[in-house]
């Protein structure tokens, strides 16, 4: 495990767009995973500069988000599949049939969840996946439980999730409760991993995620036992290190 800390936010997804671009630059077609959130913006904003520049052609990557909202149809504004191409996919050249979020708007959950699982595997798994933190640990929507679930599954968003998330919202009534999420077992079998962490309220949950016991109750614990991760933080993130 590599711990990169960085002076402040900027910094952070400077250093992060850095390890993404390699990864696009040495392997062109490669399987990148993407996280929502307030986290990676930063790195969003960077990796548009870099196509921009004509640094970074991504014809050729594929991507799989982590995550969806259920019940939140992907035009509506709040939805992650909105928030990917406002941040990133319309601002570059990816290719829109190889980019995969979870339809959050399924009717049959079970299935979606399968098919989301069988559309990962096909691909052959993720070369780089990016991933933020829950100020309770979770990664992806993968909430504090008694056990790890592996696959892709539907989940109920724990309170301190859905008040973190609420700053996007006009009214607590509209923040969605349930979610989509690739499970632990694709996000483990990641080539690499790529944890972003800013802030003085992801200090805790980044010190038991990287110090504390390996179990189900702090999801990020688990990144523990993956053999290549890379976690790039603020200096505020690491203050409990
Ligand atoms: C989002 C995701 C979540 C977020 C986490 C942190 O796709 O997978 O795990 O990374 O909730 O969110 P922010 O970055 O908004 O603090």
């Amino acid at each position: 495990m590599r711990i990169i800390v960085k002076e402040n936010y900027e910094e952070m997804s400077k250093t992060a767009a850095s390890v993404v671009k390699s990864q696009i630059v040495l392997h062109p077609d490669c399987v990148l995973g993407c996280a929502t959130g307030g986290t990676p913006l930063g790195l969003y904003r960077e990796l548009v500069k870099a196509y921009q520049n004509g640094d970074l052609d991504f014809s050729e990557a594929c991507f799989f988000n982590l995550d969806e909202y259920r019940d939140l149809d992907p035009a509506n504004n709040q939805s992650y599949a909105h928030y990917m191409k406002e941040n990133f996919f319309d601002h570059i050249n990816a290719d829109p049939d190889r980019i995969h979020i979870p339809d959050g708007m399924a009717e049959d959950v079970d299935a979606e969840c399968r098919r989301y699982d069988a559309d990962i595997a096909r691909h052959g798994g993720i070369d780089l996946q990016i991933l933020g933190i829950g100020v309770n640990g979770h990664i992806g929507f993968n909430e504090p439980n008694a056990h790890f679930c592996p696959d892709t599954h539907k989940v109920v968003l724990d309170d301190s999730t859905i008040e973190a998330n609420a700053r996007y919202f006009s009214s607590m009534a509209e923040v969605p409760t349930e979610a989509i999420t690739m499970g632990i077992r694709p996000i483990l079998q990641s080539k690499t991993l790529l944890l972003l962490a800013n802030g003085e309220n992801k200090a805790e949950a980044v010190r038991s995620a990287l110090r504390g016991p390996i179990c189900p109750e702090l999801p990020a614990s688990i990144l523990q036992l993956h053999p290549n991760v890379i976690i790039v933080l603020d200096r505020e993130a690491a203050r409990n290190l």
